[in-house]
């Protein structure tokens, strides 16, 4: 049955694991299949035409696996690859661009929003755009992080480096006097609690996360996808290759143990 199968997830690397803890929290029967690409993370600091495709590979592994919806929980593949993807496959897709864009919208009331992202994602200004197109008032500032990803990869969540790094980068964000910031990138609810430290208790951290989970669930409410299971799902995890440290890091980005790991070769499945 359509409704039995699993939801696919992807991410260049373990970050997208926010995102799954996040959907497993809204959804909690549904079966999830995760990929993480840990042999070519990061994607962020990549040509567009090579993130492209990257993500449609990641893809193709997951629809082998059978999945009824696709999250590309990379905010970088969402803000340049998810069209194409949406042409190619045809199931729900859901990307982390417009469900944190449309978050950080209804919730600023300074009109004055901060994101953060990899380079990618930035100079592409995903956010900034989808933001503007939902009320053209809303005042943008967008920042590149790139030393984020390594952070949160490292573990490092309270190190003393990572909140010097933090404030190098969101300095500005004060001056401006934002009342809310979008985290672009699921590696960064990891670092969240020295990221709201900096910007200060009053600013509102808008977890792209916890906002494309709400959107998995009303496009599986829309396409009556949802499970009919009372059990709690089933979570299975691929990754093209096990770094050291990667099932620690793994149980700190997901916030829960883990069983097993399956590493897979995504260029020769997907040629
Ligand atoms: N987790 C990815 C994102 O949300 C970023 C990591 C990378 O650069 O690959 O954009």
């Amino acid at each position: 049955m359509e409704k039995e199968k699993p939801i696919g997830v992807f991410d260049s690397g373990i970050g997208g694991l926010t995102v799954v803890k996040r959907i497993a929290s809204y959804l909690p029967q549904e079966d999830i299949v995760y990929f993480g690409d840990t042999a070519r993370v990061p994607y962020g600091s990549k040509s567009n035409d090579t993130i492209i495709d990257y993500g449609l590979q990641d893809a193709k592994f997951l629809m082998h696996k059978n999945i009824k919806a696709l999250v590309v929980a990379c905010n970088t593949v969402s803000s340049i690859a998810l069209d194409q993807l949406k042409s190619r496959f045809d199931i729900p897709i859901i990307g982390m661009i417009d469900p944190g864009a449309r978050m950080a919208s209804l919730h600023s009331k300074n009109k004055k929003i901060g994101v953060i992202g990899t380079r990618s994602t930035i100079s592409n200004q995903a956010y900034s755009k989808k933001i503007k197109r939902n009320d053209p008032s809303l005042y943008v500032f967008e920042r590149a992080c790139p030393l984020f990803v390594p952070l949160a990869e490292e573990g490092w969540t309270k190190h003393k480096a990572t909140y010097e790094i933090a404030e190098e980068y969101l300095l500005e964000f004060g001056k401006i006097g934002i009342d809310t910031l979008v985290l672009g990138c699921t590696h960064y609810p990891i670092l969240a609690e020295v990221i709201q430290y900096v910007v200060g208790k009053d600013v509102k951290l808008i977890d792209s996360g916890i906002a494309a989970a709400e959107s998995v669930k009303e496009e599986l409410e829309r396409y009556n996808l949802l499970t009919n299971k009372f059990a709690i799902g089933n979570q299975s995890f691929f990754v093209s290759d096990i770094p050291m440290k990667f099932k620690e890091l793994a149980e700190l980005f997901l916030g829960r143990p883990i069983s097993e790991v399956q590493k897979i070769d995504v260029e020769s499945l997907t040629g």
